[in-house]
């Protein structure tokens, strides 16, 4: 034992005692308010089993390793019988943290950490463990041969568990394993606090991405200073929660669980396929999956070919090989997004219903703006579905007409000549709808974070100049706050579904105006000048677009740039934002000109990083909401009313029916639904559907709470 761990080991045992001795008496600077209450809790459970003469812990090193064992932990009872009591399955596998979006960790479990508290060879004391359990002190034991999982592995727990288990005690409130909020809690905690981390690396890697303003202190930096507590965490903490400034508020806000102490909300954890995982057995199920899924890939980091999420990293000489398991851990009110790291890698998504049953996969077409081609993600006849249905569609909000651009109201645009329409509750709609967000790595179907399927259709000569999907408000007039880097809502994915088949000379390709086609190398990227050049010899838009027209030169850049060409039932994503919710100006893309008589049929879906202008709970820019409320509306009528929608399953005709406010669909509203519970204002108009048809309308009245049931 180095001369500091025993010098360590003297102060700490001292301390101890004179805990034991006087309960009363607690140094503050040394625990937290927090802390310190479990502490004493726990030292006094304990002292019944031991005892400790502090001469021979000063005079014997061995000595004072003493035999009883710890008392059990809170919640290993339950966590055994989820993991199973035989062997620990995150034996031999490391975790891998990412940030979201990035394809490089930030940290790494470490490899030779072994099992400390189950004794094995350890020359630390009962007491330093339990301290070390409680997240009081860090035991330095560096010293120690770092010994090399043997037999007794199969009866003791994984360092993961460990730090899972240390950290569960930390929560006042019981916890669950089977609860997403609380597992992203706990695996947070288990993760953040240097103490109980099985990162040894924690202080410094997986730190925030975006700069803080020196003029307004992150509140971690205020707990920090209120309890000199901070030091023992990491700065993924500042990582998981952005602050009040940065965190977008979802649907489901209210049901996260803050940390023990610090009470900062935690990160999401997704594999690099988007799937959030969402209990212990998940996370269990995830690491035998990497243990089974033997030498699939080749060795290290610089490997290009190396797609695989599990690889066995570089000492699978004999039974030692070590896995790894990685996770991306998404900011709290942050969305996952893919992290692609070469033009050409795939992304199996085995957890997304394609159609048919048929597997889901994604394949990067570029990096700089994140463009990928999406297999199997639906079918010529659903392609058709929607075509036809937007051409029989008759509401004068939902039809096809003549395009508009903006934030809101119908402002028709030179520079975007498609006609286009709204499919929001048909049934094809709604199933695509539902398997975009499962491949976006939701893990439950959100109507306020989509929009409607929108319906385009390019005639000859017809296109759109390009564009970003995320919505500019830059002087913050609208009542809607778009600021989706703060705690605002926009655009931040696209999918964009091609429903007919157009040949190399027909146009209307996507254009991305700031990525080049997939493998082209640097020195063979064509210039728009040339660009204009060649078309202009090629003679393909002679008379059919004028020269120097803003269509004229989309089509040279679609021929030169990375530009997606439409086929029927191919599909393509792309991110109008960074991880963090800041714009992706390299998102800029554009409908090519349509230049042969076959027409392009095409629908977007965009999903929005958090709640949707127009559904409750929506980001505001209250200093606008005040000022259109002084100015054209009487008070009464701006108060807002609950209104809650209840099917009493009395009436067959109303089994499958849906709720819509105006002509969006809202949710559906059948016998096995949950009543709807919507805050909205007097006068609002809400309608019921059934197969499409509105059967019965409500209109909200004066009342605070109502109740309308069918
Ligand atoms: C493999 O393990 C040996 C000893 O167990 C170690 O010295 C070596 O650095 C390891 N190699 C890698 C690539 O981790
Ligand atoms: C586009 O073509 C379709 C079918 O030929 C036609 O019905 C529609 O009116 C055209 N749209 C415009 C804006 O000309």
């Amino acid at each position: 034992m180095s001369t500091r761990a025993k010098l360590g080991g003297i102060c700490l045992l001292s301390y101890a005692i004179g805990v034991l001795l006087s309960p009363y008496f607690l140094p503050t600077d040394f625990l937290t308010v927090n802390v310190a209450p479990l502490f004493i809790d726990k030292l006094l459970l304990s002292a019944q089993h031991i005892s400790i003469n502090s001469d021979d812990a000063l005079n014997n090193e061995e000595n004072d390793v003493v035999e009883l064992e710890l008392p059990p932990m809170k919640y290993e009872a339950p966590y055994k019988q989820i993991i199973g009591d035989d062997d620990d399955p995150f034996h031999g596998v490391d975790i891998v943290l990412h940030r979201n979006g990035e394809p490089d960790p930030c940290m790494r479990q470490q490899q030779q950490q072994q099992s400390q508290l189950d004794g094995d060879a350890s020359s630390f004391t009962l007491l330093e463990k339990m301290l070390e359990r409680m997240g009081v002190i860090t035991v330095d034991n560096s010293d120690d041969e770092a010994a090399p999982s043997t037999a007794s592995n199969k009866e003791s727990m994984s360092p993961l568990s460990q730090s899972i288990l240390r950290s569960t005690e930390q929560f006042a409130k019981p916890l669950s394993f089977d609860s997403k909020y609380d597992l992203d809690a706990t695996l947070t905690h288990a993760f953040a606090t240097n103490t109980q981390s099985i990162f040894s690396n924690a202080q410094s890697s997986c730190g925030p991405t975006w700069e803080q303003d020196p003029t307004k202190p992150h509140y971690l930096d205020q707990v920090n200073e209120n309890y000199n507590l901070l030091s023992s965490y990491s700065s993924l903490l500042k990582y998981c929660d952005m602050g009040i400034d940065r965190t977008p508020i979802q649907p489901d806000h209210n049901n996260l669980v803050r940390l023990a102490q610090v009470k900062s909300l935690p990160c999401t954890f997704h594999t690099r396929e988007g799937l959030r995982v969402t209990s212990l057995s998940m996370l269990v199920e995830l690491a035998r999956e990497v243990k089974s899924d033997e030498g699939e890939c080749e060795v290290g980091d610089n490997n290009e070919e190396s797609d695989q999420q599990t690889c066995t990293s570089g000492n699978d000489s004999g039974d030692n090989a070590r896995k790894e398991l990685h996770l991306y851990a998404v900011s709290a009110g942050r969305v996952f997004m893919f992290a692609p790291k070469h033009v050409g890698e795939v992304f199996e998504l085995p957890h997304v219903k394609g159609p048919q049953g048929l597997p889901v996969s994604l394949e990067v077409m570029s990096l700089t703006p994140r463009v990928f081609d999406i297999y199997n993600f639906f079918n010529r006849d659903e392609s058709a579905a929607i075509v036809d249905k937007a051409l029989k569609e008759t509401s004068e909000t939902h039809k096809m007409k003549r395009s508009s651009t903006g934030a809101s109201g119908y402002n028709l645009n030179s520079k975007r000549t498609s006609e286009n329409g709204f499919d929001t509750h048909g049934k094809e709609a709604q199933i695509v709808k539902r398997r975009c967000m499962d491949i976006l790595g939701f893990d439950e179907y959100e109507e306020s974070l989509t929009d409607g399927l929108q319906v385009l259709r390019y005639n000859k000569t017809t296109g759109y100049f390009p564009h970003l999907d995320w919505i500019d408000d830059p002087r913050k007039k609208e009542e809607h706050n778009f600021d989706s880097a703060g705690i605002g809502s926009n655009r931040f994915a696209t999918i964009l579904l091609y429903m007919s088949d157009l040949e190399a000379g027909d146009g209307g390709e996507t254009l991305f105006s700031h990525g080049w086609p997939a493998g082209q190398a640097e020195e063979e990227h064509v210039q728009l000048d040339d660009a204009i050049d060649a078309l202009r010899a090629s003679g393909d838009v002679e008379g059919i677009l004028k020269r120097d027209s803003w269509e004229e030169k989309m089509v040279a850049n679609c021929r030169s740039r990375l530009a997606v060409r439409p086929h029927s039932s191919r599909a393509v994503l792309f991110y109008s934002q960074h991880p963090d919710g800041s714009v992706d100006q390299s998102s800029l893309h554009g409908g090519c000109p349509v230049i042969t008589d076959q027409p392009k049929w095409a629908a977007n879906l965009w999903a929005w990083n958090s709640i949707r202008g127009g559904f409750p709970g929506s980001p505001k820019n209250e200093h606008v909401v005040e000022k259109n409320r002084a100015a054209n509306k009487s008070p009464e009528n701006d108060q807002q009313k609950h209104a809650t929608f209840i099917n009493d399953k009395s009436d067959e005709s109303m089994r499958h029916a849906q709720l819509f406010f105006q002509d969006t669909f809202w949710g559906n509203y059948g016998f096995d639904d949950p009543p709807l519970g919507i805050n909205t204002f007097k006068g609002h108009k809400w309608h019921v559907r059934v197969d499409g048809e509105v059967i019965k309308s409500f209109t909200i009245g004066r009342d605070k709470k109502q109740e309308f049931h069918i």
